[in-house]
């Protein structure tokens, strides 16, 4: 049985009388895809902004690493070892894309506690380890190019990719991608889709993967998660789900999902 990196367990957020998450419990292995998916306003989002300690639980445990992360701050979470990305863009699109990238290694320094005692920031990093350290972020994620161009002049999925830069730069152990493929095309999601197997086979990322695109979902991951209404309402592989008859009439069998 593999080490368990991430563990949810009996996970409740409310928003008044709205249940965003009831009672949701599962794990991620170390070095697993696991895909998280579900109707709009399933949950899913939600589930990131508890975990990564953007908002609190409203009962239940997250535990990273053997260690309890549930109510934050973003920070702690950050320096744990954990990033994620968001479903909407979320760049400074009048900053270069090195520049961007920066702000990622500015969080992992601002948030540990040596950074927040002394109170400075880059100078705790020489200015040749930053740069190469941008290099390194950027050669992964074949940004190389458009180093010095602002982030609002990318096309938009490299305008996706760049958020997936801006989250390594934080050095994590397992990455929570929000929608990395909405909005992409083919061929965007076919190098979205090598870009997270490389991450998990050559960096020892494990990725919790939020996404309505179906294919990439089945093609990826080891597990899947459904959530329909905050409940999880089946958990398998890529195969079971498929054929799962509660998660075809809830979700997949959907007209808006057809496509899937
Ligand atoms: N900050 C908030 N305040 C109040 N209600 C919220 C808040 N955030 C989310 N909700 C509600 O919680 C429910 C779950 O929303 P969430 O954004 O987590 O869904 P989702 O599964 O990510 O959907 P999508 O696929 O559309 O992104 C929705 O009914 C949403 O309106
Ligand atoms: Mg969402």
């Amino acid at each position: 049985m593999s080490e368990n990196m991430l563990m949810i367990q009996n996970l409740s957020r409310n928003f008044g009388g709205l249940a965003a998450l009831r009672d949701l419990t599962f794990s991620v292995a170390k070095g697993e895809i696991v895909g998280l998916i579900g109707p709009n306003g399933a949950g899913k989002t939600t589930a990131f902004n508890v975990i990564t300690g953007t908002m609190p639980p409203s009962s239940g445990k997250v535990m990273f690493d053997g260690r309890s992360i549930a109510g934050g701050p973003p920070s702690r979470v950050v320096v744990a070892g954990l990033a994620r990305t968001f479903q909407s863009t979320s760049t400074y699109p009048n900053v270069s894309v090195a520049g961007n990238v920066y702000r990622g290694l500015l969080s992992r320094i601002q948030g540990s506690t040596v950074g927040r005692l002394v109170g400075r920031r880059i100078d705790m990093l020489a200015a040749s380890q930053v740069d190469a350290e941008i290099d390194q972020i950027l050669h992964i994620t074949d940004l190389a190019s458009w180093r010095d161009a602002p982030a609002g002049s990318l096309p938009y999925g490299l305008q996706k990719k760049l958020g997936i830069a801006i989250a390594l730069a934080t050095r994590p152990r397992m990455l929570l991608l929000d929608e990395p493929a909405a909005g992409l095309n083919h061929e965007e999601c076919k190098d979205l889709a090598r870009l997270l197997r490389h991450l998990r086979d050559d960096h020892e990322l494990t990725l919790l993967l939020v996404e309505h695109h179906m294919a990439l979902v089945m093609e990826l991951c080891q597990r899947i998660v459904v959530l329909v209404q905050g409940e999880k309402i089946a958990e398998g592989s890529p195969q079971d789900i498929r054929q799962n008859e509660a998660v075809i009439e809830a979700y997949l069998g959907a007209p808006d999902y057809a496509h899937a």
